[in-house]
């Protein structure tokens, strides 16, 4: 029988991958890992939170229930705070970053930057959601983390990876060397090794976009959707459509079984909906890391330079053949004139 590795066992076997110093950044993955736990429990109990409430139990303190998404910030801000490791937030949910400057934390050298609930509106109807985080090295040279920490390009992160709370939870990270995934075994509290070397195929035959908005998509995004919808026996069109709403769920599925997920343009967001430093940058690491492609359209995600901590971008990610393929229909039907 094969031992079960653990994602702490793991991260210190495999120090090596680690750039700069190694010891630091294993310790602060290890601190995301311990808040994705606190964060997976309260996800368990999400629909149990009427019935708690009812009788009582959930109001020790006398304060109200809070939200998932204010919950699993406080749990990953205060796991970051606390390790030592790092030395500014930016979330999703805080408009300006958070300086850590606590005694064990002043001479961090890391900055995070995440979505700490990723699919919120999924929280009420048991759908998957996830969380996800991408980390840095400080540029400032000493004393309060700065914007210029935040304002780095994707090629500058060293490390990045998401949680899926879904059928099962599970946890993937890159340090630029592979993905490798780890899914929590209830019984031993513990995120154990299942997925390691994670790849997705050149070639896949899903499609997600929210159809919906079909009308505000640029030409050439439309375009790609009819090509994916075409019968063709030679290339298994038509494609399968997919779309849970939750960018992690849906990002986790197609890198295992290929695809591709689009968020583009569109009326009400013309500078795409999802956000660059916590949602697209460090999806964009894990996909081209799994062999995968992630584009705004026109240009690699990662080279995107930021200019603001909530900036938008369109994003186009997944198998490589079809981000492809959707760039040449861009180019084609939807150059960009400015
Ligand atoms: P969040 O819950 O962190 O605000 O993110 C929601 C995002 C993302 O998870 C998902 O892919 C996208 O919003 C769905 O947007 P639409 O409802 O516009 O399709
Ligand atoms: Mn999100
Ligand atoms: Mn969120």
């Amino acid at each position: 029988m094969q031992a079960v590795k653990t994602l702490g066992q793991f991260i210190i076997e495999r120090q090596e991958d680690f750039p700069y110093a190694k010891g630091e950044l294993s310790r602060l993955l290890r601190d995301i890992g311990i808040a994705a736990k606190i964060v997976n429990r309260e996800v368990n109990k999400a629909g149990l939170v009427d019935i708690l409430g009812a009788v009582g139990n959930t109001n020790v303190q006398g304060e109200e229930q809070k939200k998932l998404d204010v919950f699993a910030n406080e749990q990953f801000i205060a796991a970051l705070s606390s390790g030592g490791e790092c030395c500014g937030i930016a979330s999703e949910e805080n408009e300006d970053i958070i300086k850590i400057n606590n005694t064990v934390s002043k001479n961090a050298k890391y900055v995070v930057a995440m979505d700490p609930l990723d699919g919120s509106s999924n929280i009420d109807v048991n759908v998957s959601i996830g969380t996800i985080f991408s980390i840095y090295r400080r540029v400032s040279i000493s004393g309060d983390c700065t914007m210029e920490d935040f304002m780095q390009k994707g090629t500058e992160q060293v490390a990045a990876g998401c949680i899926t709370y879904g059928s099962s939870t599970m946890l993937m990270y890159t340090t630029g060397k592979g993905v490798n995934g780890f899914t929590l075994d209830p019984s031993i509290g513990e995120f154990c090794l299942s997925h390691s070397q994670m790849k997705t195929p050149d070639q896949g035959f899903i499609y997600s976009i929210n159809e919906g908005n079909y009308v505000h998509f640029p030409e050439g995004v439309k375009k790609f959707i009819k090509y994916c919808q075409e019968e063709d026996n030679a290339t298994k069109r038509p494609y399968s459509s997919r779309y849970i709403g939750s960018l992690v769920a849906d990002f986790h599925r197609n890198l295992l079984k290929g695809g591709i997920f689009i968020y583009p343009t569109t009326a009400k967001s013309p500078q795409g909906k999802l956000r660059l430093l916590y949602e697209c940058n460090p999806l964009a690491f894990l996909i081209e890391q799994a062999g995968g492609v992630a584009s705004t359209g026109f240009k690699r995600i990662l080279e995107v330079q930021p200019t603001d901590l909530h900036q938008r971008e369109p994003i186009f990610i997944g198998s490589k053949n079809m981000v492809k393929l959707a760039e040449d229909f861009m180019a084609k039907y939807s150059p960009v004139t400015a």
